[in-house]
């Protein structure tokens, strides 16, 4: 039995950042983070795929490598399995102890890069989701939407500043052609149009301030939450 008041559980909301290369998703999820901490809310940060010990060891098999290194349903079910492991040790815990869960990626990204990108069946996909995650799904998802040429061209940029720290290179995905990069962006915008109580398309090529201003009210707004003006 848990003796947490009984207005705290179930209290977290579980929100989603989605989108191709190079968006500024990571930096967006700080800003917000900062801004609903300073509001008083108890805030995790994590990633997919990752985000957990087992799935941030399944994350290296598939970010790095040669581009062909698995077949697409091959890498559709490592990424439902890093994602099985993160949301029943990470994100549902939080959730629960009424932690507000802010993801880099999770369930669309799938859909986008194997569905969409890959041409893997959306139905599988589909099946793939419930299996592991039921009807759990993010209270609110934002798209972070930005040219393919731009976005991949800010995405190298900031490879090649992380191999100066001899990081390994975390570019599989980014080696994988316009033409695959095209068709996910084709599939998040998609997405956003089936899916629009729960997904809100953000303009990414903007200043970094005029972004998180946005993703700001959106989310005040969607979960009511008090600002300053
Ligand atoms: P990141 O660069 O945003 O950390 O994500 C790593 C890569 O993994 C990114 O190129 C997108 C890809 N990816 C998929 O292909 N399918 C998925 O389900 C997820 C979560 C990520």
């Amino acid at each position: 039995m848990s003796d947490a008041p009984a207005e705290k559980i179930n209290k977290g909301k579980f929100i989603s950042f989605e989108g191709g290369e190079g968006g500024g998703k990571t930096t967006q999820i700080k800003l917000l983070a900062e801004a609903l901490s300073s509001s008083g809310l108890d805030i995790l940060q994590t990633r997919e795929p990752g985000g957990a010990e087992g799935a941030e060891a399944i994350r290296a098999l598939l970010v790095e490598g040669d581009v062909d290194r698995w077949d697409p349903a091959t890498e559709t079910l490592l990424h439902f399995a890093a994602r099985r492991d993160h949301l029943t040790k990470i994100i549902l815990p939080a959730l629960k102890n009424g932690q507000w869960v802010l993801t880099d990626r999770f369930a669309d990204s799938t859909m986008a890069y194997q569905g969409y990108g890959h041409r893997v069946s959306k139905k599988a996909i589909h099946s793939l989701y419930q299996f592991v995650a039921g009807n759990k799904q993010p209270d609110l998802t934002l798209i972070l939407d930005l040219s393919t040429e731009e976005g991949l061209k800010r995405a190298e940029a900031r490879g090649a500043e992380k191999s100066s720290e001899a990081h390994q290179q975390e570019d599989r995905y980014e080696r994988m052609g316009m033409d695959f990069h095209e068709r996910l962006r084709e599939g998040f915008l998609d997405i956003a149009r089936k899916n629009r109580k729960r997904c809100v398309v953000v303009d990414a090529n903007r200043p970094i301030e005029d972004i998180h201003e946005d993703i700001r009210k959106i989310v005040f707004v969607k979960f009511g939450l008090a600002t300053d003006e």
